[in-house]
């Protein structure tokens, strides 16, 4: 068995928070054994860490180590990915294939997201679980494998189990063993040695000199939250290494960077940063940002009246009218302004509406206007809110799911969901 500081190496895994230790100790533990083991932590903590010291300890390390994103794959090919199919068994099965069980033979699967398997899925899992069978998809064999299964969750699924989404039997059975990885709010000690590491890495990378940051800017990104856990922190650090001329950061330009718009707020306590207190903050903002959506779809709905009404019924008055409605908005941000709504053509059928642009560039939790929406649909919305997600970030999907609070996988399938 190796020690805790050999395998951190191995892994270029950074920090020395007792919790961290615990949980990679844990992992080091159980890997000789085949239990089960349920990694639990938020999105971007390291979770996949722990399945892969578990292989890599475990006397399954000469064999197979598959990871697979249980959220990644669609719902009509995932029992063929994971235990294949016959030739024949559905349109396109042209020849006969090894799902990742039977592939994995003798080694490990991690699998990722596993509160995002169908139903009937699950069931093939337990069977799986608990005596090594499974079937093709398309074929009545039965076949046997030897595989650990490592999985990994950032939702609560006991709470799917209460729902009704995921199997309590199963529940049970793959949490045999359960390593939670703690947020990095959590392990505050561990932020400031992992920005220098990822510093470093960059600075490598792009072939530029180091950048630091001053005592107060380190002081600040320890007291930050970190919504997106290592993951933003990491996508941070590359930031900064690429984008700052000095190199040497100041407290300053730390907040320009990243703003800490919850302090805005007079509800931060002292006991600043704790998993609860950013929670609760959260639902906070969650809720005005609601309010603000409500106030906004009000107004649209008020100028779309106005829109499609003779213009005459208002005798000439509309910009006016307008202007009332937005009067308030106005006040709070430039970006929406009254005159973008061009109403005045002769013919207020055909004119083109341009929806105020809402400026995202600066913050975390901004309470400003949102982008009037054109559609009520929650999902066209979603739909929007993804796209502009993406545009801000240029693409990338780590940010941009960070931003929209939801895991890369779930964006993933929203991105093919709505074709975007
Ligand atoms: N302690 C750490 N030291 C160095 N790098 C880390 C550490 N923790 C996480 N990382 C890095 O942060 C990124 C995110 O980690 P990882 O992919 O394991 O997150 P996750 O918990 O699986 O998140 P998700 O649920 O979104 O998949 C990776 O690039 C990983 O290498
Ligand atoms: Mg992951």
């Amino acid at each position: 068995m190796d020690s805790l500081q050999t395998i951190k190496q191995r892994f270029g895994i950074i920090g020395n928070n007792v919790v961290l230790n615990r949980a990679l100790e844990k992992a080091v533990q159980v890997a000789p054994t085949d239990i089960s083991v349920l990694v639990i932590g938020e999105s971007g903590v390291g979770k996949e860490f722990i399945p892969k010291i578990i292989h890599n300890q475990s006397a399954r390390k000469h064999n197979n180590y598959i990871a697979v994103n249980c959220g990644a794959i669609p719902e009509g090919t995932i029992d063929s990915e994971l235990f294949g199919h016959e030739k024949g068994a559905f349109t396109g099965a042209t020849q006969t294939r090894k799902g990742y069980f039977e592939v994995a033979d003798g080694g490990t699967i991690f699998l990722d997201e596993v509160g995002e398997l169908p139903l009937s899925t699950q069931v093939r899992l337990l069977r799986i679980l608990e005596s090594g069978e499974f079937m093709k998809v398309g074929s009545s064999d039965i076949q046997k494998t030897n595989v650990r299964v490592v999985a990994a969750t950032n939702v609560k699924l006991k709470d799917s189990v209460e729902k009704g989404k995921f199997r309590e039997d199963l529940y049970y059975r793959l949490n045999t063993v359960q390593i939670d990885i703690p947020a990095l709010r959590d392990r505050k000690e561990d932020i400031n040695l992992l920005f220098r590491k990822f510093a470093s890495d960059f600075a490598n990378k792009y072939r530029m000199p180091h950048i630091e940051l001053s005592p107060e800017a380190q002081n600040y990104i320890a007291n930050y939250p970190w919504p997106g856990n290592v993951r933003q922190l990491r996508n941070f650090s590359e930031q900064v290494s690429v984008i700052e001329k000095d190199r040497v950061i100041t407290l300053e330009k730390i907040m320009e960077l990243l703003p800490n718009n919850s302090t805005m707020l007079t509800v931060t306590s002292k006991k600043e940063g704790s998993s609860s207190d950013f929670m609760e903050r959260e639902l906070l903002f969650k809720v005005l940002l609601d309010m603000k959506k409500d106030l906004n779809d009000l107004r649209a709905l008020t100028l779309d009246l106005i829109k499609n009404k003779d213009v005459d019924d208002f005798n000439g008055n509309t910009q006016e009218l307008i202007q009332r409605v937005y009067q308030e908005q106005s006040d709070d941000s430039n970006d929406f302004i009254p005159s973008q709504y061009n109403v005045v053509p002769s013919n207020p059928k055909t004119q083109t509406y341009q929806p105020p642009q809402y400026d995202y560039s600066n913050d975390v939790y901004d309470v400003s206007p949102i982008e009037e929406p054109e559609s009520l649909s929650l999902q066209d919305n979603e739909k929007e809110m993804i796209k502009l997600a993406l545009e801000k970030h240029k693409g990338k999907r780590k940010m941009a799911a960070d931003e929209l609070g939801i895991s890369e996988r779930t964006l993933y399938r929203k991105i093919k969901q709505y074709h975007l």
